[in-house]
């Protein structure tokens, strides 16, 4: 089983959490592409301190607000290799997890798909096909370097967000075809949001 070293201050169920945090204002606001910050290579956290624990508190709470199950710093303007995610399912306790640094050190062969979506994407879902399983080191909230092995939900969230640290999108693993879709689906959605 997984640990979630992540200081849980919720000890009610994710769905709690979640509607709790859609009813107060979001933290932060979230960058929806094809925002420029999206595209950076984030650099490296020196520690996990007061600074970046505040980070990960308010990306916590700005991705519980947005309904995600993963949030990565540049996804709100912070260039700095630091990801939360959250993947308990609704009837489970909340297990918020904070990562800085993470690194995929193993990937196995073997591939799953999943259909993914992404909080600079409102709305649109595609399939995606990564590494069913992988290992990741990272520094957690105490500034402490821990491995974890990862598998389904988990490791499609872990992996999606560390794309994000290195300017890598979830549309990038598609055909130019589906992203080209995507993209234009995405321009739409903004013209009507405008429009509104
Ligand atoms: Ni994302």
């Amino acid at each position: 089983m997984l640990d979630a070293p992540c200081r849980n201050p919720y000890v009610l169920s994710a769905h709690f959490v979640r509607a709790v945090h859609r009813m107060t204002m979001p933290t932060k606001p979230i960058l929806i592409a094809p925002a420029p910050e999206l595209r950076k290579l984030c650099t490296p956290v020196d520690a996990v301190d007061e600074r970046i624990n505040r980070l990960m508190k308010d990306m916590l709470d700005t991705m519980y607000h947005a309904d995600g199950i993963g949030l990565a710093a540049p996804q709100i303007g912070i260039l700095e290799r630091v990801i939360v995610l959250d993947v308990a399912r609704r009837d489970e306790p909340s297990a918020p997890m904070c990562l800085a640094n993470p690194e995929v050190l193993w990937a196995s062969k073997d591939t799953s798909t999943h259909n993914e979506g992404c909080l600079s994407f409102p709305d649109l879902y595609a399939d995606v096909t990564r590494p069913a399983s992988v290992h990741v080191r990272y520094l957690d909230q105490d500034n402490q370097s821990r491995e974890i092995e990862a598998t389904d939900l988990l490791a499609v969230c872990l992996q999606h967000e560390i794309d994000h640290l290195n300017g890598v999108l979830f549309v990038d693993h598609l055909s130019k075809l589906k992203r080209d879709m995507i993209l234009r689906k995405l321009k739409k959605g903004r013209k009507g949001a405008e429009a509104a």
